[in-house]
């Protein structure tokens, strides 16, 4: 069959790497990739915003199935899009997709289905809010309602710092998703993400992972969009994933399915592993970014199937298999990020690098120039390796960045730490 990829980053690498390796496939397309996806896929220089344009592209180019990789055309409406022209997809409808688009949206389902998160507000004035954190106090959380590239969020350790955060939102710091906030409780504890795939009626657990949210070694510095993952996140011991299953993910889907908006695709819960039990602290409609590039280095079986049988209500008795090995991502990025960064700074020994035993190195925004790799991004590199142990996959990982001759390029180097420091307690 013939796939088209949505987005660029390394998540969709890490996704056309694996669906490269599928027997079904008879050629994958990639809109818009990167230097790294073109050698899985002919990337195609197309504007995903555009819907009429992919929908054009689907037919020219006879394209059977369409996989969705980022959260910006899922809350653009592009899976309804592509349905309503008989174009079959991976991804949840925009209305399903609520569910990482609008944080109140998705407060409310948890409030009504019993779900456990956090206690919240959810204000459309800056001095409702005010008075709901005055009443509160700190610790608390301020949230911008809308989409926000997962940088919508303050944690504020202090009651100035969360009426600053509202005065920021309402002054337009994060833009239209800032017209609306949601304030939350507090809530503390150890963070994982949880993925499930999803069929509209049944869900299938996939992996855990943790990520690295800080900029910085320690979790210091400012949210990233993620700096680094391991799968599976040993926080998650089997019992807590079937509790995240009955409590948060089979609800959620018998809730949207209630509504008339059944939901397909991936579903990610993040998920903190409280002194009560885990609770929700948010859902996403697509793959993390970088969890599914430590997911699929893990994932043993074919994806391509799984992903079809999302689109065709077909998950229930699906199954997959995993290799044992965990699998680590560091994530390189160009100086500066998540701030002001330069573009175009040559990036070499990639090569070397790969041929590290049980590494890959997903790209994220990279750019060919001749025979040159450049950077083209914030996050542009995920240098990512399997190993018998945390510590193992760690070792391999960094070996592999120290070949990597990127000056204007800098990562995290304590990736992983959490769960290295759980198995030097269990030697
Ligand atoms: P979100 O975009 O909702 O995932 O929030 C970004 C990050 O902020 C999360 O990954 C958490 O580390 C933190 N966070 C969000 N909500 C809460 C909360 N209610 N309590 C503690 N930390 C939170
Ligand atoms: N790594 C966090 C995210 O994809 O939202």
């Amino acid at each position: 069959m013939n796939i088209l990829l949505l987005g660029s980053g390394g998540r969709e690498h890490a996704l056309a790497w694996k669906i490269a390796a599928s027997p079904l496939l008879t050629k994958l397309w990639c809109a818009p990739g990167n230097a790294g996806i073109a050698q899985e896929a002919e990337c195609v220089a197309l504007d995903i915003a555009d819907h009429a344009a992919v929908i054009a592209f689907c037919q020219t180019n006879t394209i059977d199935f369409v996989v969705v990789g980022p959260d910006a055309p899922i809350a653009a409406g592009i899976v309804d899009d592509l349905d309503a022209a008989g174009i079959k997809a991976f991804g949840p409808t925009r209305a399903a997709g609520q569910l990482e688009s609008s944080k109140s949206f998705t407060k409310a389902l948890c409030r009504d289905n019993n779900i456990p998160t956090a206690a919240y507000g959810h204000f459309h004035s800056a001095e409702e809010a005010k008075a709901y954190i005055r009443a509160q106090g700190a610790p608390i959380v301020v949230k911008a309602d809308g989409l926000a590239a997962g940088k919508g969020v303050v944690v504020a350790a202090t009651e100035a710092e969360a009426l600053a955060a509202v005065d920021m939102m309402f002054a337009g710091g994060f833009g239209e998703a800032g017209a609306e906030v949601v304030i939350e409780e507090y809530m503390e504890g150890e963070e994982a993400s949880f993925f499930a795939l999803c069929d509209g009626e049944h869900a299938l657990a996939l992996a855990t992972a943790q990520d690295h949210k800080r900029a910085f070694d320690g979790d210091k510095g400012p949210n990233t969009g993620g700096m680094g993952a391991y799968s599976p996140a040993p926080v998650m011991t089997d019992a807590l994933c079937a509790q995240v299953m009955k409590t948060m993910i089979e609800p959620t889907l018998r809730a949207l399915r209630d509504m008339g908006t059944p939901y397909k695709g991936v579903l990610y819960a993040g998920v903190m592993v409280t002194a009560d039990g885990p609770k929700l602290v948010e859902f996403n409609a697509r793959f993390g970014d970088p969890e599914c590039q430590v997911l699929m280095l893990r994932m043993m079986s074919d994806i391509v199937p799984a992903l079809l049988a999302c689109a065709d209500g077909q998950l229930k008795n699906f199954s997959l298999r995993w290799y044992d090995d965990v699998a680590l991502t560091v994530v390189m990025a160009t100086k500066g990020y998540p701030g002001a960064y330069e573009k175009g700074t040559r990036i070499a020994g990639l090569d070397r690098a790969a041929k590290i035993e049980g590494v890959e190195i997903f790209h994220a925004g990279t750019i060919a120039s001749g025979d040159w790799i450049l950077a083209n991004g914030g996050r542009v590199l995920n240098v990512t390796a399997s190993g018998k142990t945390v510590g193992e996959a760690q070792r391999r990982a960094y070996e592999a960045i120290g070949l990597i001759n990127w000056p204007e390029g800098f990562c995290r180097r304590d990736i992983g730490w959490q769960a290295v420091a759980r198995e030097r307690a269990k030697r």
